[in-house]
């Protein structure tokens, strides 16, 4: 094994690792991208065994583990607790950073070193909130050796700006703003973009016009791949689930058969159906 060979490299009857430059082939390829979030070792290692492509620690463990209104209150110490217990189970899925409120808003270099730390404790990838006014940190980042993931339309750390959870994008001009971050986020390096609660025409035509994957949640099935809360997925909610959501454990009898169907759903493209869209 040379000094560049991980042991998981070396161990030839391990499927290939989930890659940056995997998923880019993926999206080209016309093969859909799963990706569900994780929190906790366990049910990262059962997402991964079912077939999911990218582990996204996402900032949502404020309000689905936390039981917080909103994301806000995450820290970096617990992002980056929650990434190791991830990336300590991932064996194939790539694992991405949901970098918390506050983190990254006030300039690249700040922004770096949260990141840096992200990356440190496991994560292939960081996921920023925001559109063209982050493309000077998104250059720097990935001008410095660190994926990062946009996420354009619904902004829940913007949501005290926003009054709330709602689609966006549903005029002309706010479609065509949200098409420009997206393009300004590929431009300065992104290597991929999360869509939240768009219409499912404009989730088209974000990603015909990024040229980079582009995953989304409630955005319609044009998009790259898909992406899900694993609660969510699982049925385990508390309130009435959003529009988007598909309980995945209805005709199934575990939690692994429930996760290779959400899997399977999104590569086939049954999922989401046009009762998930806006
Ligand atoms: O934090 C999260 O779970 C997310 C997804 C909704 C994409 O950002």
């Amino acid at each position: 094994m040379s000094a560049h060979t991980s042991p998981a490299a070396s161990s030839a009857a391990k499927e290939a690792a989930v890659t940056v430059p995997a998923l880019a082939r993926m999206a080209k390829d016309g093969h859909k991208i799963a990706m569900l979030t994780a929190y906790d070792a366990t049910l990262a290692a059962a997402a991964d065994r079912a077939g999911v492509d990218v582990l996204l620690v996402g900032d949502s463990l404020g309000m689905v583990v936390q039981g917080r209104a909103s994301t806000l209150s995450v820290s970096l110490d617990e992002l980056l607790y929650h990434t190791r217990c991830v990336a300590a189970a991932r064996t194939r899925a790539l694992v991405v950073a949901d970098m918390p409120f506050g983190t990254y808003q006030a300039g690249p270099e700040a922004a770096y070193a949260a990141c840096a730390a992200a990356l440190k404790a496991g994560a292939g990838m960081v996921k920023l909130e925001g559109g063209a006014w982050l493309a000077p940190t998104v250059a720097f980042l990935t001008g410095r050796g660190i994926p990062v993931c946009g996420h354009v339309g619904l902004l829940p750390q913007s949501v005290n700006m926003l009054g709330g959870y709602r689609v966006q994008g549903k005029t002309p001009d706010a479609a065509e703003a949200l098409i420009a971050d997206g393009r300004a986020l590929a431009a300065a390096g992104a290597t991929m973009l999360v869509a939240e609660c768009v219409p499912r025409d404009l989730g088209a035509a974000l990603t015909s016009a990024a040229g980079i994957p582009v995953i989304g949640i409630g955005a319609g099935p044009a998009c790259s791949g898909q992406v899900l809360v694993i609660y969510d997925a699982l049925g385990v909610t508390t309130g009435r689930p959003a529009r988007f959501v598909r309980n995945f454990m209805l005709g199934h009898d575990s939690i692994e058969a429930a996760l290779a169907a959400f899997v399977a759903a999104v590569k086939d493209g049954s999922f989401p159906a046009a009762e998930h869209c806006f």
